[in-house]
């Protein structure tokens, strides 16, 4: 009902206010600040992400809660308070983490992120399950902040996580959101489409990262969005990467330096191969016939095409005639 969800609302809103305040303003929060401060994260960038700390305590949330005369059963649907098995007792799920409230597109808080300080504990992140306010496949993290300012650029930049996009916007990347650990769906795609025309996907330089980042594409893609794709060093994440080389270079030669998607392909089947060897040489151009086979525009196939057809020294015509093939094992 409408009066379960207000609640619902209400219980983050309390929670965020209540964490909020631990980080800044308690002695248990300090290492949590600290933490935070090593990191790189300033009192900016703390105040716009609302960022707090919960503490070690099985209570804390539960007992204000009580007092504010909340209904812990319904902090128990969204997964803030959990219930003692043997004997009912309410106890705090999030405990001794860095606690990121998620927004709806309203603004209101209707999930958190919390993070662990040290790497020892398990999950790394704790995230708040789906409930009837927070579907992770349709909320994008930050876009309220970055909502106006995205419009304006008619570009937005998508993110991993919590930690890129804190990051990215202490940079200058006002316009950034994340997806939160899931691959970017399609009503993501919707939302972002409703608001700009143009994305760029700048996610970890990992494995996994490249792979969501040619699935991101697509979906963006179809849904008439022109996408770039940016290309750090390997293994580093966009928060790593500003860390390192600072906001400057982040800017200018990540986000600025961003490719469309077959270039950044073409860049990345090449990473690691010698060209120059016969055997590498014919994978690296099977792979990429495989992508050129995949573009929906009968000119840019052809462009690329005509590219390699040029580089490699090969005829047009044997090019066009394995696209085609390839093509049809596709479908
Ligand atoms: P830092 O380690 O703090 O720099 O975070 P990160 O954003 O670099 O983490 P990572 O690249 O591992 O993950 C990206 C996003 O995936 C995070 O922001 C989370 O939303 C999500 N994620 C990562 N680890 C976990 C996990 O253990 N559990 C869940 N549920 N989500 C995770
Ligand atoms: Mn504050
Ligand atoms: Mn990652
Ligand atoms: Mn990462
Ligand atoms: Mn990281």
């Amino acid at each position: 009902s409408t009066d379960e969800k207000r609640t619902m609302a209400e219980v983050h809103e309390l929670l965020a206010k209540l964490y909020h305040h631990c980080l800044l303003h308690t002695k248990q929060g300090r290492p949590a600040l600290e933490y935070l401060e090593n990191r790189g994260f300033t009192r900016e960038s703390i105040e716009r992400f609302q960022i707090g700390f919960a503490p070690d305590s099985w209570e804390t949330a539960s007992q204000f809660l009580q007092k504010r005369g909340m209904d812990l059963n319904t902090a128990e649907k969204v997964g803030l308070i959990g219930k003692r098995q043997s004997d009912g007792k309410p106890y705090d799920r999030f405990r001794n983490r860095i606690m990121f409230p998620i927004w709806d597109r309203t603004g209101a808080v209707v999930a958190f992120g919390g993070r662990v300080l040290d790497g020892k504990d398990e999950p790394k992140y704790l995230n708040s399950p789906e409930s009837k306010i927070f579907q992770k496949g349709k909320t994008l993290y930050g876009l309220n902040l970055s909502r106006a300012d995205m419009r304006q650029k008619q570009h937005a930049v998508i993110f991993e996580g919590y930690v890129d996009t804190i990051a990215a916007f202490r940079a200058g990347v006002t316009n950034g959101v994340a997806t939160l650990g899931t691959s970017l769906t399609e009503d993501h795609a919707a939302i972002l489409k409703r608001n700009v025309q143009s994305v760029t996907i700048c996610y970890d330089s990992d494995r996994a990262g490249v792979e969501a980042a040619f699935r991101a594409s697509e979906i963006l893609t179809k849904q008439g969005c022109a996408v770039k794709i940016s290309q750090m060093p390997d293994g580093m994440d966009p928060d790593d990467y500003i860390t390192k080389f600072g906001n400057d270079s982040f800017l200018k030669d990540i986000i600025g330096a961003s490719l469309t998607v077959m270039a950044f392909k073409i860049q990345y089947y090449r990473r690691g191969k010698n060209l120059r060897d016969e055997g590498e040489r014919m994978i690296y151009i099977e792979e990429i016939i495989k992508e050129i086979a995949r573009l929906p525009k009968a000119v840019e196939r052809d462009h690329y095409l005509r590219q390699i057809a040029s580089e490699f020294n090969l005829s047009l015509d044997a090019l066009k005639q394995q696209q085609t093939q390839t093509f049809k094992q596709l479908q």
